[in-house]
């Protein structure tokens, strides 16, 4: 596949050391909403992987969380986020990482996500496996919703939209464990790796979930939409799992009560 994944894992690896580096030292951090919030280092880390991109491929589309995007007819488009788990960052906590992901003509074909802190770099091309640090991975072989190690996480607007306190409420008392860490694109690598079993979550964005879907069905997971339906990184909903909890899964995900 060209030199895409030596592209992206360059301008992830880069992008990471600015977050490493930065950890700590920010200052400036500007409100998009109550609490959705944004970084100098958000920017400088997006800054840095728009120019690698723009660099080598400048007739590529790009779609980036903070800055300005870019439309492009070639068919290829890069999906960025140059710092999942924002709020986690500028409070010190450590859990976030970059997550690049490509489109070409409206399909996934590669993603990557680089945990600088724990040198962890997930990696994944559409059919050929999904990687941590060059070693193939695959998700976990737990069978019963009841002994599973869950993710989930609040969309930013969770004082006005409160429907995933019914599904976190069902899920506690039908798992083993639920987490909630504020990274959605390490929740997937999580998942991926067998850390967690099954993920969910309402309202993310394609930038949150792009790459990390693809590494999870790579990793020879399942990702859909809430009933088991085709899954969009467009769309409200994420169901993702190892495949073999997804059926209880769906079935808590469609309980009213709570
Ligand atoms: C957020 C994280 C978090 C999820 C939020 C996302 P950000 O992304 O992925 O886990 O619950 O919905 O917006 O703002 O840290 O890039
Ligand atoms: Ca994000
Ligand atoms: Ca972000």
């Amino acid at each position: 596949m060209k030199d895409f994944m030596k592209l992206a894992s360059a301008a992830a690896r880069q992008a990471g050391k600015i977050l490493k580096e930065g950890l700590g030292k920010q200052r400036r951090i500007r409100y998009k909403g109550e609490i959705n919030l944004v970084t100098e280092i958000d920017r400088k880390a997006e800054k840095v992987i728009t120019k690698i991109i723009r660099a080598r491929y400048p007739e590529h589309a790009i779609m980036v969380e903070e800055g300005e995007g870019k439309e492009g007819r070639s068919g290829y488009k890069w999906i960025i986020d140059p710092l999942d788990g924002t709020t986690n960052y500028a409070h010190g906590y450590p859990c976030f990482c970059s997550s690049i992901a490509l489109e070409k003509d409206g399909e996934v074909i590669l993603g990557v996500i680089y945990d600088p802190l724990r040198n962890e770099f997930f990696s994944a091309e559409k059919g050929k496996g999904a990687y941590l640090n060059g070693k193939r991975i695959s998700v976990s072989s737990t069978r019963k919703l009841i002994r599973s190690f869950l993710a989930t996480g609040f969309n930013y607007d969770v004082k006005t939209d409160q429907r995933n306190f019914k599904h976190f409420r069902n899920f506690v008392l039908s798992s083993q464990a639920v987490r909630r860490d504020g990274s959605a694109a390490l929740d997937l690598c999580y998942l991926g790796l067998g850390r967690f079993d099954g993920f969910w979550e309402l309202k993310l964005y394609p930038w949150d979930v792009a790459a990390g879907a693809l590494i999870v069905k790579e990793a020879r997971g399942r990702v859909t939409d809430f009933r088991g339906g085709k899954f969009s990184i467009y769309s409200d909903e994420i169901l993702a799992s190892n495949g073999r909890i997804h059926q209880e899964m769906m079935r808590v995900l469609q309980r009213s009560d709570g």
